[in-house]
């Protein structure tokens, strides 16, 4: 018997018997406060799909009075991490303060009173994580990470769900901003190293000691983490062999240029027979391949699966609400751990019944693009002709130009600035019968897929 496949589907609306997750945060600088505020601007999604609410209660910071300005009221403030990490009523501490030293006592601490813990800390992970996920495993709580790498990118998600049927062949990726900044600075304006590296400091995208930067440490971190989730290892940062970019001359960039190539700080875990290559290195990466168009201080990491083929992934790899989009993800993993219904601890269609009919499909006219024209014209004077009609029509037009001589005589080339379809549809209709065009006009649509 036939089933409408959509009138079938179960409704999801949260649960009321599940009461909201109750959150400690540790640190509440430009992570702490990106989650703040995503957290807020999205409740109702955010609650909807995690089945149940996601409360921050307390919050440790070393500024009190800077911190009460982002929490807002109803959240408690400590000087005391401790008193986070220990707290008798959270389900979660988020730690997002950094550091290795007093990050590892607060996150074993919080892991040693039944917490969950969520950070974004990549250091105290690849340094630290055999024991830290150790002391998980023993008290039955989860440490998720998803900020610690390429931080807008879902790729432990990519690793842990979406590709876990597959026997992992190598990761590679541009997971460090800051070199990634500046080594686009020095090929596309020739700037040397030390002015490179000041606009990214001055942008915030470099760690608080630069080195961790520039000298592939941070990238290192991540690669530890990506090499674990890839191939089910250990953690072995001290084995990672990280080399830098601060030795790489201006010259060498240019001439890798003549040659084809962009240079790239990537991280590379690859599986061998013999065992496991991890090096974080400046390579030469051919110009015309994907990994060679990530620039400023975009991330990008691809995975090679024996059974997916190459994939990849591309997004910001530091950022406020960027490194928020990931620890709330990770918050909502954790939610959906106890009692979650089936519908929202997988992927489904996410209908919530009170927002069903919300959004509606918008019809064709109404869709906004930049578009695409080919006019043909029947001689010299009509890409005048064209494009004081489109004016005239008040069709806003970023570019009118006349293609390069071709058999199919001459041909008006425009390209629109956004507009609605139906406008468009109409405008076109009146200008195939306008006397200066000689034939059909052709007309694609622009996508720029800006960021
Ligand atoms: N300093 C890091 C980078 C920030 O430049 O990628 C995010 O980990």
């Amino acid at each position: 018997m036939y089933r409408d496949p959509v009138q079938s589907l179960e409704t999801v609306v949260p649960s009321q018997a599940m009461r909201a997750l109750r959150v400690g945060m540790i640190g509440i600088g430009t992570v702490g406060s990106g989650t703040f505020r995503v957290l807020a601007r999205n409740h109702d999604q955010i609650a909807a799909r995690a089945g149940r609410g996601i409360e921050i209660v307390i919050v440790a910071a070393r500024n009190l009075a800077r911190a009460a300005g982002i929490v807002g009221e109803g959240v408690a403030l400590t000087d005391d991490a401790m008193r986070v990490a220990t707290h008798p009523e959270l389900d979660v501490v988020v730690e997002v303060a950094g550091g290795t030293g007093a990050a590892r006592d607060w996150v074993l601490a919080a892991i040693a009173h039944g917490k969950h813990v969520v950070t974004a800390n990549k250091a105290l992970l690849a340094e630290h994580g055999g024991e830290i996920f150790e002391a998980a495993r023993r008290h039955g709580v989860a440490v998720a990470y998803e900020g610690a790498v390429a931080v807008s990118i879902p790729i432990v998600k990519a690793l842990r769900e979406g590709l876990v049927a597959n026997r992992i062949e190598w990761v590679a990726g541009i997971v460090n901003g800051t070199t990634n900044f500046i080594l686009s600075k020095m090929r596309d304006e020739g700037l040397d190293f030390g002015a490179a590296l000041a606009q990214a400091q001055a942008l915030g995208y470099a760690e608080a000691d630069p080195t961790f930067d520039i000298e592939g440490i941070d990238a290192a971190h991540k690669l530890t983490l990506l090499a674990a989730n890839a191939f089910g290892m250990p953690l072995r940062f001290a084995d990672v062999q990280a080399e830098g970019i601060t030795a790489l001359q201006g010259l060498d960039v240019a001439c890798s240029e003549q040659l084809g190539f962009r240079v790239k700080l990537l991280g590379v875990a690859r599986r061998r027979e013999e065992g496991v290559e991890l090096r974080v290195q400046p390579a030469l990466v051919p110009a015309e391949h994907l990994m060679a168009h990530v620039n400023g201080s975009m991330n990008a990491v691809m995975v090679k699966g024996d059974a997916s083929g190459v994939t990849m992934y591309y997004g910001a790899g530091a950022g406020s609400e960027q490194t928020a989009s990931a620890v709330i993800a990770d918050l909502v993993d954790v939610a959906r751990l106890a009692g979650t219904p089936a519908a929202q601890r997988v992927p489904h269609l996410g209908f919530h019944a009170h927002a069903m009919n919300a959004l509606e499909v918008l019809p064709r006219a109404a869709v906004r693009s930049a578009h695409y024209l080919r006019v043909p014209v029947h001689a010299a004077g009509g890409i005048e002709a064209v494009t004081a009609w489109l004016a005239s029509q008040q069709v806003p037009v970023r570019r009118v130009t006349l293609a390069a001589p071709c058999a199919a005589g001459a041909q008006v080339l425009v390209l629109t600035e956004p507009m609605a379809q139906g406008a468009l549809d109409l405008a076109v209709h009146a200008l195939q019968s306008h006397p200066a065009v000689a034939g059909a006009v052709a007309t694609l649509r622009v996508e720029m897929l800006e960021a």
